[in-house]
């Protein structure tokens, strides 16, 4: 009797297993289903570069802007809150609040932060030249970096050291030189101080990977005088890790085969790349300077939308080709109502999140690159 029970429940119990066993990959089937996503682009370029976005996180941003900043992206440039102007208010005065949440932010969250920025003719206040006297303008620049860069060691991996520091223009003559803006630096330390923010950086942070970040410098006089400034710093011995090519661009003029040869004129040098604040306006004048074409607020037809997501897919192509040297590309934003290029329409997501044409032209140029697409057409 008890043999009868034992094997009743044996077969029953078999039968559920070889019931579970055969219903589980089906079940697993499902989930995989309900659980799969499409990849986001960080997910695909994953083992090539970071992908990144600017903001002043957490800030005043939705819900739903957070949620999609964790999952499209894996570092974050601090947009406006650890510049000098908003950071450093007065000699005696920091202002680290909005610094602090979005370095707790991002940490909680498991995503990386590269600072922006320490040394730049913008956004700066004129306590720092105050007298113009040179020891102390140059005192007053090592305990910003000095202060900035401590307060986040280790936890902020990388800094644009110096910004902008290259004239506009240029002409074959300027080429040759360094052609730097005259900027209140310049005036009162002379060309030495980008040695100087680059050395104050790296001792408050040795393992920091330290940038010099600049707008069209992929093209014309203005990449040769990079390529004079970087290779003095590099002569001289300061610790320069990068270039940081800014990538304000329009659809109608993205100089693709510039950008291939400045990537290789860079990593020539030993250096590494970054893209670091991408934006293809769909009209209206782009470049680094603020203030031109702001406004014009039509909304993109379908056609503006295809010869962007075309734009951003061979942009993608030429970065995938440099895989070994870039290490980062950063949208500066996060989506169309969240740009400083308002009404041109420059990123991934329109002002309602939702994806644009681009978003998908970046994950094909990946995978399902177009033959050929790695060099510029
Ligand atoms: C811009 C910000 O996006 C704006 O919010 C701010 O009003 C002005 O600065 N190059 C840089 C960035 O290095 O810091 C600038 O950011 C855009 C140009």
């Amino acid at each position: 009797m008890n043999k009868r029970i034992l094997a009743l429940v044996g077969c029953a119990l078999l039968t559920s297993l070889t019931a579970s066993a055969l219903e589980q990959p089906d079940n697993k089937k499902k989930d995989d289903k309900s659980e799969k996503h499409a990849p986001t682009i960080k997910e695909v370029y994953q083992k090539h570069f970071l992908i990144g976005t600017a903001g002043d996180l957490p800030g005043n941003y939705s819900r739903e802007e957070l949620d999609l900043v964790k999952a499209n992206f894996n570092i974050v440039t601090p947009e406006n809150c650890m510049k000098p102007g908003p950071i450093h208010p007065r000699e005696d005065a920091w202002r680290f609040e909005r610094a602090d949440a979005l370095v707790k932010w991002c940490t909680d969250n498991h995503i990386a932060i590269h600072g922006h920025t320490l040394v730049w003719h913008s956004q700066t206040n004129d306590w720092f030249f105050r007298d113009g006297e040179k020891a102390a303008v140059t005192q007053r620049l090592k305990e910003h970096i000095t202060t900035l860069v401590g307060r986040y060691k280790g936890k902020i991996q990388g800094w644009d050291v110096v910004n902008e520091a290259i004239n506009d223009g240029g002409n074959a003559r300027t080429a040759k030189t360094e052609n730097l803006r005259n900027s209140p630096w310049l005036k009162t330390l002379g060309p030495d101080f980008i040695p100087l923010a680059f050395k104050f950086a790296h001792e408050a942070d040795p393992k920091a990977k330290l940038y010099y970040n600049d707008y069209n410098i992929e093209a014309g006089a203005k990449h040769e005088s990079s390529l004079v400034l970087l290779k003095r710093l590099i002569k001289n011995g300061v610790p320069i890790h990068g270039v940081g090519i800014q990538g304000h661009w329009s659809t109608s003029h993205v100089p693709y085969e510039a950008i291939d040869r400045a990537i290789s004129d860079y990593a020539a040098l030993g250096l590494k790349v970054s893209i670091t604040e991408l934006d293809v306006t769909i009209r209206g004048a782009s470049g680094g300077q603020f203030g031109r074409g702001r406004g014009q607020g039509t909304p993109p037809s379908a056609q503006d939308l295809k010869a962007q997501a075309d734009a951003y897919a061979r942009l993608f192509a030429i970065f995938i080709k440099h895989k070994d040297v870039v290490e980062r590309v950063t949208f500066w934003g996060l989506n169309d109502r969240r740009t400083w290029r308002v009404g041109q329409h420059p990123l991934l997501f329109d002002a309602n999140n939702q994806r644009k044409p681009a978003y998908g032209a970046i994950v094909e140029a990946l995978q399902h690159p177009r033959p050929g697409s790695g060099a510029p057409r």
